[in-house]
């Protein structure tokens, strides 16, 4: 792709222009942004850049496997991997409030990422993987007057007690031109085509308190979910597919037992960019069979229920 190829050099030039000799820091997700972010600017910087994994415990299954293989058995590129599920769990005990899981995240990722650079003796950079609609919808979401709808943890700068500076190379971009770039730089095309994960994680996906039993159940249900779509080949039709864990039980029977355990509600929708969305008109039985599954197979899950909310009105992630 010529566009994609000119993007790149130019992107290289940028990155090595405001870089200089400094040493950059980048925080990888798991989702494609970051992905594409991190092997731009190593293209661009080489040594100069450690990438930082932070696994915060509300991961997707398998996560973080692959994205550590990714990097250092595909790309060599050096990773540091950190586990701060404790850290961050525990810091988000008891908290239900949507902005308040988001403003605790955001914040304890900060200090992930200092910490790490510390450990390499300074860094003058945090690299972000924040793409045009990031920027656009924290500034003033759907055309309002600059409403915060919900704070990305990955816009709106830094605090002010930290020294380094923002690199953010995809800023410019949208999804479909990321996923480009991405093939543009070799990744494998089943990372370029995945649907996009939030920073946040499965905090967004579990309302009101969040336990690591839940995000576990969560993980399960997803997963099954997200396999029934892939072997209808689905997948790439649609934008983002997710499982969402509601805070409420209902009462059900399962064989002649009476059951009380939670409700999973589960979202897709087709979109361009992320900004507006409509929800996926899954055929009946497909659903049918995606509920008898998770019912089945992930205990304390004794009711699906399918998400037919656009957006707008709706957001894309509950929270
Ligand atoms: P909403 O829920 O605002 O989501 O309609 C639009 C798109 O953005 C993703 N999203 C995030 N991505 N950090 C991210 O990197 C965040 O804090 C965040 N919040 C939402 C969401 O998954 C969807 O693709």
């Amino acid at each position: 792709d010529w566009t994609m190829a000119a993007y790149r050099a130019e992107a290289i030039e940028k990155i090595r222009a405001q870089v200089g000799k400094g040493k950059v820091i980048c925080g990888l997700s798991g989702g494609v942004d970051s992905s594409v972010a991190a092997v731009l600017i190593h293209e661009a910087i080489g040594e100069q850049l450690t990438c930082v994994y932070v696994d915060h415990g509300l991961m997707r299954a398998n996560e973080s496997e692959e994205v550590v293989s990714l990097f250092r058995e595909h790309y060599n590129i050096p990773l540091v991997h950190v586990d701060a599920s404790d850290l961050f769990l525990g810091k988000l005990d008891g908290v239900s409030d949507p902005e308040t899981k988001r403003k605790i995240i955001g914040g304890l990722f900060i200090d992930v990422f200092e910490a790490e650079a510390k450990k390499i003796g300074g860094a003058d950079f945090l690299a972000q993987g924040t793409l045009y609609p990031d920027v656009i919808e924290s500034v003033s979401a759907l055309g309002g007057p600059s409403v915060t709808i919900k704070s990305h943890h990955n816009v709106g700068g830094l605090p002010e007690r930290m020294n380094m500076k923002l690199v953010e190379p995809l800023r410019e971009l949208f999804k479909d031109e990321v996923r480009a770039l991405g093939r543009e730089l070799g990744l494998p095309e089943a990372f370029v085509g995945r649907h996009p994960f939030p920073g946040p994680g499965l905090a967004i996906r579990i309302p009101g308190v969040i336990t690591r039993e839940k995000a576990d159940t969560l993980r399960k249900a997803d997963l099954i979910y997200i396999d029934e779509i892939k072997k209808a080949g689905l997948y790439d039709e649609i934008w983002q597919a997710f499982s969402v864990l509601l805070p409420v039980n209902t009462v059900g029977v399962m064989g002649d037992v009476r059951t009380y355990e939670a409700v999973l509600a589960l979202r897709a929708v087709t979109s361009t960019d992320g900004m507006t969305a409509d929800y996926y008109p899954f055929e009946h039985a497909f659903l049918g069979r995606v509920a008898t599954r998770i019912i089945n197979e992930v205990q304390g899950v004794n009711r699906v229920v399918y998400d037919v909310t656009s957006k707008p009105p709706g957001t894309i992630e509950w929270e």
